[in-house]
C-alpha cells in the first residue's frame, strides 16, 4: 500500500532505544548532540516574537517567492555579510529542508542523482528519498585540515548527476571551502551542466578567523548556484520555519530556473505570512542571539581544546566553523559499543562518527551548543571513559 520513499523498517536504532530506556526511567544524561538552539539556556529577547502579532498578518496576499519587504530584509542581511544579492533572486521557503526539496523538484527527474559530501549532514539521504533522488558520495578528507576530494568527485559524477551539494561551513567537520575548491566545483558545475547547491546554515559561525575560507557559494559566477540559509541556524529561531534561497550565476540559467521554481512555490505557498512581515524586525533584534550562540560555541571549543590534552590519544580535529567538534579517539571497540557505554555507564550522550559517514572509525562528534556546565561534565566523562579503557 505504501510508496518506497519510506522505508518499511521503522525500528529504532540500539542508540534510540538506550535513550528512550533511559528517559522513561528518568535518568539525567548530559546531552552533547543537543542542537536545538532553544533548549541550551541562551536567552532570547523578551518582546522579539511582538512582530509577529502585527495587524498586517491579517491579511493574505501570497507571492510565491514571498512578500517584497520580507524579501528585501534577506537583501539587506547579505549586505550586512558584505554581499550583494538582488531582491529578484530571493526566494523565501519554510526551511532549508524544504530549500532542498523545492531545488530537487525543479533540478532532478525521478531516478537522477545529486552529489553530496561525505563526512556531512546526515539528512541528505532522507530528503532525496523522498523526493525519488538517487544520492552519489564524495569525500571531504582530513589531513590537518580537511579538502575536497576533487577527482573522487569528478569520478561520482554521471549521465544522471544534476547537482552538486557543499556545506559550507560542513556539518559536523567545521570546515569551510577553500577559494581554490570553489572555483574548481564551479568549473566542473559548468563544463557538466550542474547546480552548485551552498548549503551555508552556519556560516556566521566562525571558529576559527585566521584560516582562509569563502564567504559564499554566491560569489562564483559561472555555474547555476543556490545558497541556502535561513533563521533555524542563523538566528537560531527553528520553530518561526523561514529559510532562504538565493540563486547565482549567469543570468541564461538563473531566468528559466526562477521561472520554475516561480510554479514550485506557488504550488504550496508554505511560507506563513506573519513570519515574513515580521522578518524584517526579526532580523533587527535577533542579532543578540546570533552573538550568543557563536560565544556558546566558541567558549565551549576552547574549552574542549583545553580539556583534551588530559588524554593524549584523543585528537580533537580542527574545526574553523559551525556548531560541532570532532574528536577522533582509539578504535579499541567499536564507536556504537563506545557511545552506548558513555550513555548506559556515564550518561553523556554523543553521536558516532558512523552517524555521519566518517570512512572509518572511530570518532565521536560533540555538539558545541550545550550549557557550558552541561558541556564541561560530559567532555569530562567522555575523557575519563576513554582514559580507563587505555
Ligand atoms: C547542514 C544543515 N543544513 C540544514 C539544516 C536544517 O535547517 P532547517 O531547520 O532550516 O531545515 C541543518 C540542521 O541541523 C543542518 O545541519
Amino acid at each position: 500500500m505504501f510508496s518506497s520513499r519510506v522505508s518499511s523498517d521503522l525500528t529504532p536504532n540500539r542508540l534510540s532505544a538506550a535513550i528512550a530506556r533511559l528517559r522513561q526511567a528518568r535518568v539525567e544524561i548530559d546531552d552533547l548532540t543537543e542542537s536545538n538552539p532553544t533548549r541550551v539556556g541562551v536567552s532570547y529577547p523578551g518582546r522579539l516574537l511582538d512582530a509577529l502579532a502585527s495587524p498586517a498578518g491579517l491579511v493574505y496576499s501570497p507571492q510565491p517567492f514571498g512578500i517584497p519587504a520580507a524579501r528585501d530584509a534577506v537583501v539587506g542581511d547579505f549586505r550586512r555579510r558584505g554581499m550583494t544579492v538582488p531582491r529578484d533572486r530571493v526566494v523565501l521557503t519554510a526551511s532549508t529542508s524544504e530549500a532542498y526539496s523545492l531545488l530537487f523538484k525543479l533540478l532532478c527527474n525521478p531516478g537522477d542523482e545529486v552529489l553530496v559530501p561525505v563526512p556531512s549532514y546526515p539528512l541528505f539521504d532522507y530528503l532525496a528519498t523522498l523526493d525519488v533522488v538517487q544520492v552519489r558520495t564524495y569525500r571531504l578528507d582530513h589531513h590537518g585540515e580537511w579538502s575536497l576530494d576533487m577527482d573522487g568527485l569528478k569520478r561520482a559524477t554521471t549521465e544522471r548527476t544534476r547537482a552538486v551539494i557543499v556545506v559550507n561551513p560542513n556539518n559536523p567537520t567545521g570546515s569551510y571551502l577553500k577559494c581554490p575548491e570553489l572555483g574548481a566545483l564551479a568549473a566542473h558545475c559548468k563544463a557538466h551542466g550542474l547546480a552548485l547547491i551552498g548549503d551555508e546554515v552556519f556560516a556566521e559561525y566562525v571558529l576559527d578567523a585566521d584560516l582562509p575560507r569563502t564567504c559564499s557559494v554566491l560569489a562564483q559566477r559561472q555555474a547555476l548556484t543556490f545558497g541556502l540559509g535561513g533563521l533555524s541556524k542563523g538566528l537560531g529561531l527553528p520553530q518561526l520555519k523561514l529559510g532562504w534561497l538565493v540563486a547565482g550565476g549567469p543570468d541564461d540559467l538563473v531566468k528559466p530556473a526562477l521561472e520554475r521554481l516561480e510554479l514550485i512555490c506557488d504550488t504550496y505557498l508554505s511560507v506563513a505570512t506573519p513570519v515574513q512581515k515580521a522578518l524584517p524586525s526579526l532580523l533587527a533584534d535577533g542579532a543578540a542571539i546570533r552573538t550568543q550562540i557563536r560565544d556558546r560555541v566558541t567558549r565551549n571549543y576552547r574549552a574542549l581544546l583545553t580539556a583534551a590534552p588530559r588524554c593524549p590519544s584523543v585528537d580533537v580535529l580542527p574545526a574553523e566553523g559551525g556548531w560541532s567538534a570532532v574528536l577522533q579517539v582509539p578504535a579499541m571497540q567499536s564507536e556504537e559499543s563506545l557511545v552506548l557505554q558513555l550513555l548506559e555507564q556515564d550518561h553523556v550522550l554523543v553521536h558516532p562518527g558512523y552517524f555521519f559517514d566518517f570512512p572509518r572509525e572511530a570518532f565521536l562528534v560533540l555538539s558545541l551548543l550545550p550549557h557550558p556546565d552541561v558541556f564541561d561534565r560530559g567532555v569530562s566523562r567522555v575523557l575519563a571513559r576513554i582514559e580507563a579503557a587505555e
